[in-house]
């Protein structure tokens, strides 16, 4: 099983341009939300990017290569020194499957892990519901592994550029950067998680690292 499959992009430094660009002019971030991120166990919050032909790098990048329709884009802030706790994208029965992250700022001292499902108990598991403001489902279920649960991860990488990653294994993230770090994660799919697929049937599969 592959959990991540990094691209390369030549396109990358122009779509972190245009991203960075437009957080600068329209993304005004506050000190309780990075305070209440930090004591979250996801260690982030998000803005939706808007539509993404005002992103024209990304644009012509993506939706060229992308075989399933685009759900949406988020913009993913993780404040200094926090830790995306242990957990699925999603349940047993829908889980957000694939996603493709584009390293934006900050990255390269964020690790994702990911962890043996035979390692992981189910009295351990607990399911927080993520709103959001996405049709048709409006938001999907994390399932999280309790904090004091120690495993070994069966698989690591840093996402330094961009790199398609399995949602439905579970994984965490730590990030040991001592700036703000900020990716894209992209979703795409033909109805919120309830196929499964893979990477290959995401994205036109070429320009691997
Ligand atoms: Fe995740």
């Amino acid at each position: 099983m592959k959990y991540y499959q990094k691209l390369q992009v030549k396109e990358l430094p122009e779509i972190q341009k245009e991203v960075l660009d437009f957080i600068d002019n329209n993304i005004e971030i506050t000190d309780s939300e990075i305070d209440m991120a930090k004591n979250s166990s996801h260690g982030s919050f998000c803005r939706a990017l808007p539509k993404i032909e005002d992103f024209p790098t990304l644009n012509n990048w993506l939706m060229p290569r992308l075989k399933m329709p685009l759900q949406y884009v988020n913009i993913l802030f993780i404040p200094p020194e926090t830790k995306f706790q242990i957990h699925l994208d999603g349940d047993d029965d829908i889980s957000q499957k694939v996603v493709i992250n584009v390293p934006i700022k900050n990255y390269e001292h964020a690790t994702t892990h990911w962890f043996d499902h035979e390692d992981i108990k189910k009295d351990d598991v607990f399911k927080v519901f993520c709103k959001n403001d996405k049709p048709p489902l409006y938001g999907y279920n994390i399932s999280f592994v309790n904090d004091d649960v120690s495993i070994n991860p069966i698989a690591s990488v840093t996402a330094d550029t961009v790199t398609l990653m399995r949602g439905d294994t579970y994984h965490g993230v730590t990030n040991n950067s001592t700036e703000m770090r900020i990716v894209l994660i992209i979703r795409a799919g033909l109805d919120e998680g309830l196929t499964n697929f893979e990477f290959e049937e995401l994205l036109e599969f070429k320009d691997l690292i």
